[in-house]
């Protein structure tokens, strides 16, 4: 029997074009819940509620993509309206088709910065090399699948790598000659100075022009209505972590660590930091916290044991979760396509998801401000 792969599927379905959006469905985050068992494929097509009926031939279309590809016997493709609170639900039933990329037009996404997002969270860690960008794009992709608007700041002016990580290529466009558009792949919106300059450019910033640039990032984009804005951090402990935390209003901090001693060190600076900023940490994430060989099968710790949780534990903090490290992650980093949606049921994917569920749970609980 032939193996159907999600990523086959994906492929397939990113054939189909929505043609309210002008972007295929998988770009636009509307497939959802995607599951292969044996020769049954099922997934979900999530589209504004106000849309209705109209959305049936897209969802008949997919349905038929994903049957005509070899070894697949039975589909399951369910029309869904995106999973959100009443209020939010209310207030968002009445708003205007958001556009795709490369679409002249924006009536959803008004000008006006930040102040349409629920949640902004930053995701650091101190030290530099552990993970933070990865676990920026996967959670975003997490975040997304689960029916939340997502956005990603890259906050790294010196190594932007979300255009990268998120397959995000070309130039922001402006609505007014002020405010950029951020740019969509995934359902997720970005916005990074990667997209303004050469990658291999090396960027030089003085202290004000930098400080400017996130300016802004954060208050020149037309984010438009998003649940989560999660901005991936440089590393260390300076001056842009000080403005978002002034300027931005950060919700809350997710620190990325490995295990290791030398990782956990500036974590604790970084905890530190956010508390004297007075920005709630919201938890600990321990990336690269083992390798299953595909050998031996056997679980192989690669810096150590329980650091993270430890520290979590010291500091009253929770332990959002833990990750292996996956090739696949870096893989699908370098390839423009996250872990999470190139390899649903991986090890890592499922962390990822487990790890976006403790997050919205804590934001919906209002530790982050509203
Ligand atoms: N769980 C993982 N499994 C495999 N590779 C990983 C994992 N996490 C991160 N990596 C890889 O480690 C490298 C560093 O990751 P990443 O760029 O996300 O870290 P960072 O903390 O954002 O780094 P920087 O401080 O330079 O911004 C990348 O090559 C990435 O693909
Ligand atoms: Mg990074």
């Amino acid at each position: 029997m032939t193996e159907i792969s999600e990523r086959i599927v994906l492929e397939a379905l990113g054939q189909i074009v929505d043609p309210a959006r002008g972007t295929d469905i998988v770009s636009a985050g509307m497939v959802k819940g995607l599951s292969v068992e044996g020769d049954t494929v099922r997934f979900i097509i999530e589209g504004d509620s106000w849309r209705g009926a109209a959305l049936e031939p897209l969802r008949r279309a997919a349905e038929e993509a994903v049957a005509a590809l070899p070894g697949v016997r039975h589909v399951a493709a369910i029309l869904t309206a995106p999973a959100r609170d009443d209020a939010s639900a209310r207030s968002r039933s009445a708003a205007p088709p958001e556009l795709g990329p490369g679409r002249a037009r924006h009536p959803g996404l008004t000008p006006g910065g930040l102040a349409d997002v629920r949640h902004i969270i930053a995701i650091g860690s101190g030290k530099g090399g552990v993970g933070k960008s990865s676990v920026t794009a996967n959670l975003a992709a997490a975040l997304a699948l689960a029916g939340w608007q997502v956005g990603v700041l890259d906050a790294d002016l010196y190594g932007p790598s979300q255009p990268r990580m998120l397959g995000v290529a070309g130039q922001p466009t402006t609505l007014d000659g002020k405010t950029m558009k951020p740019l969509v792949n995934h359902g997720i919106r970005l916005m990074s100075l990667g997209l303004m300059t050469d990658e291999d450019e090396a960027v030089i910033w003085r202290g004000p022009m930098l400080l400017n640039a996130m300016r802004q990032l954060l208050h020149q984009v037309a984010w438009g209505r998003l649940d989560c804005l999660l901005v991936d951090l440089p590393p260390g402990t300076g001056d842009i972590q000080l403005t978002l935390s002034r300027e931005a209003g950060l919700g809350g901090a997710v620190i990325v660590s490995t295990p290791q001693d030398i990782a956990l060190l500036d974590a604790r600076k970084a905890i530190t930091m956010f508390e004297k900023l007075e920005v709630p940490v919201l938890g600990l994430i321990e990336n690269m916290a083992w390798f299953t060989c595909d050998g031996c099968g056997r679980r192989h710790l690669l810096f150590g044991e329980g650091g993270v949780a430890a520290e979590a534990a010291r500091r009253k903090l929770p332990l959002l979760g833990a990750l292996p490290f996956e090739n696949a992650l870096r893989e699908g980093a370098d390839s423009g396509v996250p872990l999470v949606l190139s390899a649903p049921s991986s090890e890592a994917a499922k962390g990822f998801r487990a790890i976006a569920a403790a997050l919205m749970d804590t934001l919906e609980r209002g530790a982050a401000r509203p």
